[in-house]
């Protein structure tokens, strides 16, 4: 079975654009099959972009996107609030796409293949994922375990899930090391901001 985080090159490609305006700026995604979202936007990433525009009122952030897919909310992010972006995923033909994206909406940011934090080697003021929960726990808890070490002493991560695919255990799990808060909460999505000790 194929999954949004497999690596298939021989999987067909039929490209499809996807548009979507917010506030006064039009920004356009190129998906592809074989990566998460293809057909439309998921609402929880949505949800992710409009909390941060909504509550981060900090200027020139160093942001990193991790499981950035074909690059939804880094670009978002890189356009709408000029930040620093880097983006990151396992997925191959999201990372390709990612990089035509920033093309398309005229941004610059840094796009990187890495499992994980396996090629991060930055520290970061943000760390933002909607995160891969197919992927399995492992997965998923690393990337939120991982956060701590790659954000700054003031470094936030910002993170969306559902409440019924395990956002309290998740803020339980976290809890152990960072400082937890439901920052929104919206047709069962949770956004989680936590914050080093
Ligand atoms: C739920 S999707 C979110 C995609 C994108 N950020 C969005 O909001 O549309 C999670 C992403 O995590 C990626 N992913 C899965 N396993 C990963 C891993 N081990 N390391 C890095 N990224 C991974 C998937 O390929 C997928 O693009």
């Amino acid at each position: 079975m194929e999954h949004y985080f497999t690596n298939n090159p021989d999987l067909k490609s039929e490209l499809r654009t996807i548009r979507y305006k917010y506030k006064e700026y039009e920004l356009t995604y190129l998906s592809d099959n074989g990566v998460f979202s293809k057909d439309k936007l998921d609402f929880g990433s949505t949800l992710l972009l409009n909390t941060l525009y909504e509550q981060k009122k900090e200027k020139n952030l160093k942001v990193l996107d991790i499981g950035c897919g074909y690059g939804f909310i880094g670009i978002a992010l890189a356009k709408i609030l000029k930040w620093k972006v880097t983006m990151c995923d396992i997925n191959k033909r999201a990372l390709h796409l990612a990089e035509k994206n920033c093309l398309e909406n005229n941004i610059k940011a840094e796009v990187l293949e890495s499992n994980i934090y396996e090629n991060i080697t930055n520290i970061y003021d943000l760390i933002i994922t909607n995160p891969p929960i197919r992927a399995g726990k492992d997965v998923v808890y690393g990337i939120l375990d991982g956060a701590r070490d790659r954000l700054e002493a003031k470094g936030e991560l910002w993170f969306v899930i559902r409440k019924d695919q395990g956002a309290k255990s998740a803020i339980s799990h976290l809890e152990k090391t960072m400082n937890c808060e439901i920052v929104e909460k919206s047709k069962g999505f949770y956004i989680i901001k936590a914050k080093k000790r």
